[in-house]
């Protein structure tokens, strides 16, 4: 039987600082030994967004202490470990940075290798940290700062199929919630309203649903709400609460007709080169909406294909991702040495055209 493998994931590019440790036996399923996640939310409250150099300090002050609990909680110490991941972009490059340097001293200290990983592959990996997913299948990641398909191949094999050219679904939830006047983050306040909405009062475009492929917009769908809410307040000097909600219910009915949709097309895609078992996996923020999952599942269970979605707790950004992401490629023979440079852009496929846009946190996805 092969050696286990046990890594410790570091985590800082954009506002969670991370750390986690993960065991793994091939042919076996994964462990998460500790994942502790301390988040900037409270930091960053007062400038409406996530200030890159608070981030950075914030991240370089917690960093060896969150390694430490996690270490801790699994009740190991480093010379237990096979090895050290860490996320070298994308993201705010201060704070991938702040990662990079913490990772490379423990490596140097410890003599430990050392495997850079890129963030998004963490999150496209995390269904065979969690679930075993067997490759190939089609990823959709959705969060607050990203939104795109991609069919994972192999731990370094990603190909873009589609993608937000502009907002991230997540992006236009929030924007959406302050529109109304409700609480942050948006995606739930604006889930919960819309359950007691009627989709059907506003008339929201689908955007790009009539062009094809696998493409996506949704900030125009800010811009029709804003529109919509302003008739509203011109006719009757304000909204109600059932106004609120059924402007809610119509722009959430349709992201999920878009994200549907345009899921379909990337399974159809996916599904013709694993014709015997397609799977869609989903990560990211809003893959918490019930809605938007049950969607995504009918869209699977249409297509014959599996449908994975991890606990939210790895869907968002974690340490253990990173970990395994690392166990992974070490496994493939990658090492990284203490030349491993921070990148604040690192697309993870190369071939795919460059994004329009960013997200409102930066490169956080
Ligand atoms: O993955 P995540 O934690 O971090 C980012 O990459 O941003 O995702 C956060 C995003 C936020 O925009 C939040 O409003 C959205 O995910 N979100 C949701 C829901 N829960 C969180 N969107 C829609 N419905 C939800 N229930
Ligand atoms: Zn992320």
């Amino acid at each position: 039987m092969s050696h286990p493998l046990i890594f410790l994931g570091i985590e800082s590019s954009c506002d969670d600082t991370a750390a986690a440790v993960v065991r793994h036996r091939e042919g076996e399923p994964a462990e998460i030994l500790a994942s502790v996640v301390d988040g900037q939310t409270a930091l960053h409250a007062a400038f409406g967004g996530v200030v890159p150099e608070i981030a950075a300090r914030a991240h370089a002050e917690r960093l060896d202490l969150c390694v430490e609990r996690a270490l801790a909680e699994a009740r190991l110490q480093l010379s237990d470990l096979d090895g050290v991941a860490v996320t070298a972009g994308p993201g705010l490059i201060g704070g991938v940075l702040s990662g990079v340097m913490c990772a490379k001293g423990i490596a140097a200290g410890s003599g430990l290798p050392l495997v850079g990983v890129n963030h998004l592959a963490g999150h496209a990996l995390t269904p065979r940290l969690t679930d075993g997913l067997a490759f190939p299948y089609l990823m959709l990641l959705v969060s607050g700062g990203h939104c795109q398909f991609l069919i994972v191949r192999g731990p370094e094999d990603f190909s873009r199929v589609g993608g937000s050219i502009d907002d991230a679904p997540g992006e236009a939830f929030d924007k959406t919630a302050k529109l109304l006047g409700l609480p942050q983050p948006g995606g739930p306040s604006v889930e919960a309203e819309a359950a007691r909405g009627d989709p059907r009062r506003f008339a929201f475009p689908r955007p790009m649903l009539d062009r094809p492929g696998c493409d996506m917009s949704f900030s125009g769908l800010k811009t029709a709400l804003l529109r919509a809410r302003d008739a509203v307040v011109a006719e009757k000097g304000g909204i109600t609460r059932e106004d609120r909600a059924d402007l809610c219910a119509g722009f959430q009915a349709a992201v999920v007709e878009v994200l549907a949709e345009k899921t379909r097309r990337a399974l159809a895609l996916h599904a013709a080169e694993a014709p015997d078992r397609p799977a869609l996996a989903v990560a990211g923020g809003v893959a918490a909406n019930g809605p938007i999952r049950a969607a995504l599942m009918r869209v699977a269970a249409q297509a014959g294909a599996g449908f994975v979605a991890p606990p939210l707790r790895l869907c968002t950004d974690n340490a253990a991702m990173i970990a395994w992401a690392g166990i992974e490629r070490f496994r493939g023979g990658a090492r990284d040495g203490m030349d491993l440079s921070a990148r604040p852009r690192w697309p993870l496929d190369r071939t795919a055209p460059a994004l329009i846009g960013s997200g409102k946190k930066g490169a956080k996805a």
